[in-house]
């Protein structure tokens, strides 16, 4: 069996999709940042189903999905910071990290029994639609197999998942291109977790200097891996030209196969970077190698990215 494809544009996908999850389905969900696969965060079997499905290990938790702060209040306590940053940056590709209330509406899997739990409202309206119609939060990782490249496209997502999942809701392209930002708020502390679609300067406005994940007690985020977004080639950074049995992507002047962006502007080098990785994995070479990227704005994400990339496969350790 495979799965079925929906049209964001039709009002009737979108009950569709809902119906799907109230009956314990998995439903791949167009976001702003990459495509989820989302499933009921309060029903053990579907959350259960989806780490089977990607073949994530249960240990790593899953974010929960919610229309808004009010939706959000119910799964988690926010301290006066916490409130000012989903204000500031809800909906959008900021997750918010926070102690879990006691009688949150998600299952013990979703959160790896952890008593904190991962928070986003979504601001693709797709997103927004479907959970509104399914009036609770949606847990959804991105719908890829664990370690693979994150989809931003449902034919991503169909042949990373296709016949695990129920359905998929194509949206389009999604316009950032790589995962939230995610932070954790411990009272009036923050930490980044995961550098992502919202750069760390205009949280920096609101929480000042941020901690870094593993520095001193800061807490750290079980699913950061080092080799993760693995395309099958290796991948070589800061290259300026390709060697023998290499692609080069390139970045701004310095011309590949592809590039990023011409212009160097790491937005738009963002929302390609992993279609980017899948079509010149599709070409078999050896190894791709990556124009520089600068380290400011996004492009601390995508150097984020292409670092755990190019990580050697086997290491699985989690990185600090
Ligand atoms: O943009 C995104 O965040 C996408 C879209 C679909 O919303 N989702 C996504 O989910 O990237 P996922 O599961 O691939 O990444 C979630 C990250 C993981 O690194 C996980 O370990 C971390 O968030 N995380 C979740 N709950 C946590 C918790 N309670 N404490 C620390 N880290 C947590
Ligand atoms: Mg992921």
């Amino acid at each position: 069996m495979s799965a079925e494809t929906l049209s964001a544009q039709a009002p009737s996908s979108i009950e569709r999709a809902a119906d799907l999850l109230r009956g314990g389905g998995l439903v791949g969900m167009p976001t702003e940042t990459v495509y989820g696969l989302a499933a009921n965060a309060a029903d053990p079997d579907a959350v259960a189903r989806l780490y089977e499905a990607k073949g994530r290990p249960r240990f790593n938790p899953l974010i929960a999905h919610v229309s808004d702060l009010a939706m959000a209040e119910r799964l988690a306590r926010f301290s006066p910071l916490a409130r000012r940053l989903a204000d500031a940056f809800w909906p959008g590709p900021l997750t918010l990290v926070l102690p879990k209330q006691p009688d949150a509406p998600i299952c013990d899997l979703a959160n790896a029994g952890l008593d904190s739990v991962a928070l986003r409202a979504p601001a693709h309206p797709a997103a927004r639609a479907l959970i509104a119609a399914f009036g609770q939060p949606l847990v959804a990782p991105s719908a890829n197999p664990s370690g693979a490249i994150s989809p931003t496209t449902a034919q991503h997502v169909l042949e990373g998942l296709g016949p695990k999942i129920d359905a998929v809701i194509d949206g389009g392209a999604c316009p950032v291109g790589v995962e939230s930002t995610v932070v954790a708020v411990d009272g009036e502390r923050a930490t980044l977790l995961r550098p992502g679609g919202l750069a760390r300067q205009d949280i920096e406005a609101i929480t000042g200097p941020l901690a870094r994940a593993g520095e001193t007690d800061a807490p750290t985020s079980p699913g950061m891996l080092k080799s993760h977004y693995a395309p099958n080639a290796a991948l070589r950074m800061a290259a300026t030209e390709a060697g023998p049995d290499e692609v080069l992507l390139g970045f701004g002047t310095i011309h590949g196969t592809l590039n990023l962006s011409p212009t160097g502007d790491l937005a738009e080098a963002a929302t390609g970077l992993f279609a980017a990785l899948r079509q010149l994995d599709a070409l078999g070479a050896k190894t791709i190698a990556v124009a520089p990227i600068p380290d400011e704005g996004l492009g601390e994400a995508i150097n984020d990215r292409l670092r755990r990339a190019a990580a050697p496969r086997d290491d699985i350790a989690i990185q600090p």
